[in-house]
């Protein structure tokens, strides 16, 4: 069985995914031990209580200082000992401490086709400003493994979506969501969960 943690920051519809694909088995072998939040307020919380999934809050806020919160994040994700860490929407950089001791075992959905629209200031619904800004006619959303820097670890899973002339950021985060996220993260466990991906340098191979 593999044990994941999901952190979260904010409403939680990918691990509502996620949750639900155990549910109806597309993602076998896999059992959520732990969600966490940096954010006391997110809907996530809510809904990992709902599916009986133990929640906490760890929250900067609480912290004198970067490393104190860096330190505790990482002691709480030692407690519950995953095989891996999913990055549900989660808006902190990952700790170092937490990428060397965690290698190849934290995953995260990104709502765009990685290396478009990604790195330092894209996250959430800023991704889909930038591609609307930009014009582009395909956009989408990567599963990748975490390293040190932000969005360049090893790509897992892309899925592409189309552009509408009449999208706003908000009706095209939604798609990216239905069509890409929601589909290609729990793919993603799956295939994690069977053993099927490893990591080949910046490359990943999916047996
Ligand atoms: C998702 O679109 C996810 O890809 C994005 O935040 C949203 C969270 O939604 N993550 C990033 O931008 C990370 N760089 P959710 O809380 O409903 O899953």
């Amino acid at each position: 069985m593999l044990r994941v943690t999901v952190c979260v920051s904010g409403g939680g519809t990918n691990l509502q995914a996620i949750i639900d694909r155990i549910a109806d088995g597309t993602i076998r072998n896999t059992q959520i031990v732990q969600v966490i939040s940096n954010n006391p307020g997110a809907y996530a919380l809510t809904r990992a209580k709902e599916a009986g999934i133990p929640a906490v809050c760890v929250s900067p806020k609480d912290f004198p200082d970067r490393s104190a919160f860096n330190e505790a994040l990482l002691a709480k994700i030692n407690e519950a000992a995953p095989d891996l860490i999913v990055l549900a929407g989660f808006m902190v950089a990952v700790p170092h401490e937490i990428c060397a001791a965690y290698r190849g075992r934290i995953i995260n959905v990104h709502p765009a086709l990685i290396p478009s629209f990604c790195g330092k200031g894209y996250y959430g619904l800023r991704v889909h400003e930038k591609a609307l800004e930009r014009g582009v006619k395909v956009t989408g959303a990567t599963v990748h493994f975490v390293d040190e820097d932000l969005d360049t670890g090893p790509i897992i899973l892309q899925k592409a979506v189309e552009i509408q002339e009449s999208d706003t950021p908000e009706i095209l985060q939604r798609r990216v969501m239905e069509q890409a996220e929601w589909i290609i993260l729990p793919h993603a466990i799956d295939l994690i969960a069977a053993g099927k991906v490893t990591i080949e340098g910046r490359r990943t191979h999916i047996s």
